[in-house]
């Protein structure tokens, strides 16, 4: 069974991802945040999240209305030599979705088929989905099936939950069920695995699963894959802090400014250690610079 660590924007970034693998590991890949083109091209900063990456197997993830903007995107990619990429067809953002990107595509099913069969003209990458079981209902996806059993799509990644569900709600599990019995391709599970516990069920229940892919579980303890692969029972405090400090060192290093750091290590908070008490994340988030900041992470962890 695969792991793997999901793309959040703004929180799976190369910093992130580098340290994570040096410090805590147990993933067999990490996924970069979507990459789309803005004004015809990659934005820098999205080409230096690749170029600084150091991970052992990084898998870019890129977001197209279609076979067209698809091809433009790897013009970008594959000099920078991208090797495995994966299609975000699964972004809810009703301004993302309105453009026919992300789960938008999944209700286009003529446009969804023709970038789908688009990729069999790119012999040297190696491509894999992230979609949702669609973007205003779950039947949505039955129609997409046979494209997907058909492509060259190496493995396949659903969130069962369509767009409007958001991150929130109870996941369609009947509809993850249907889909694993029509879908052909090897098949990652993502949705709300936060504990081995979680990470067992799933897997029991459908034990034929290629891979589960965490997101906001690795982000609240980057320990979670070793629990998982049972080489260590719990994050340790000191082991959270050598990486919390050295994550924060790698933003400051790369952004201008004390409030920049500080706006790109807040967001991780929304997520980070589940049980420390509700005013010591609330002290974290109301940190006005980086020394206050840096207090209260301390003094949050006792
Ligand atoms: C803040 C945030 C940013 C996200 N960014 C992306 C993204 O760039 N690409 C993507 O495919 N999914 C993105 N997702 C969705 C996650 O990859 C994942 O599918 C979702 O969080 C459910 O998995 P989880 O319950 O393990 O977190 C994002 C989710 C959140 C909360």
């Amino acid at each position: 069974m695969k792991l793997f660590l999901a793309p959040l924007q703004g929180l799976t970034t190369a910093e992130f991802r580098n340290l994570h693998e040096k410090h805590f590991g147990g993933v067999d890949a990490y996924f970069t945040p979507f990459i789309r083109l803005e004004k015809g091209a990659l934005r820098k900063r999205d080409v230096r999240d690749i170029e600084n990456s150091t991970v052992s197997r990084l898998i870019p993830q890129v977001l197209a209305a279609n076979a067209d903007e698809l091809k433009k995107i790897l013009e970008f990619l594959m000099p920078l030599g991208c090797k495995e990429i994966d299609l975000n067809c699964g972004c809810p953002f009703p301004p993302v979705c309105s453009k026919g990107r992300g789960a938008g595509i999944l209700a286009r099913q003529d446009v969804f088929a023709e970038m789908i069969e688009s990729l069999s003209q790119y012999k040297d990458i190696s491509f894999s989905i992230k979609l949702r079981l669609g973007l205003n209902s779950a039947d949505e996806i039955k129609e997409l099936v046979p494209v997907i059993n058909s492509s060259e799509l190496k493995f396949v990644t659903l969130h069962p939950r369509i767009a409007k569900d958001q991150y929130k709600g109870a996941l369609r599990m009947d509809d993850f069920a249907n889909f694993i019995s029509e879908c052909q391709k090897p098949i990652v599970f993502n949705g709300e695995i936060r504990t081995k516990q979680d990470y067992d069920k799933i897997v029991s229940d459908f034990p034929d699963l290629y891979g589960i892919m965490i997101g906001r579980g690795l982000i609240a303890n980057p320990n979670l894959a070793n629990e998982i692969s049972g080489i260590s029972e719990s994050l340790s405090k000191e082991k959270f802090m050598a990486f919390h400090d050295e994550l924060k060192d790698a933003l400051t290093q790369r952004l201008e400014g004390e409030q920049q750091t500080l706006s790109h290590l807040l967001p991780y908070w929304e997520y980070l250690l589940p049980d420390i008490s509700a005013k010591a994340r609330k002290a974290i988030m109301k940190s006005r610079n980086l020394s206050d900041y840096t207090r209260n992470v301390r003094s949050a962890m006792g």
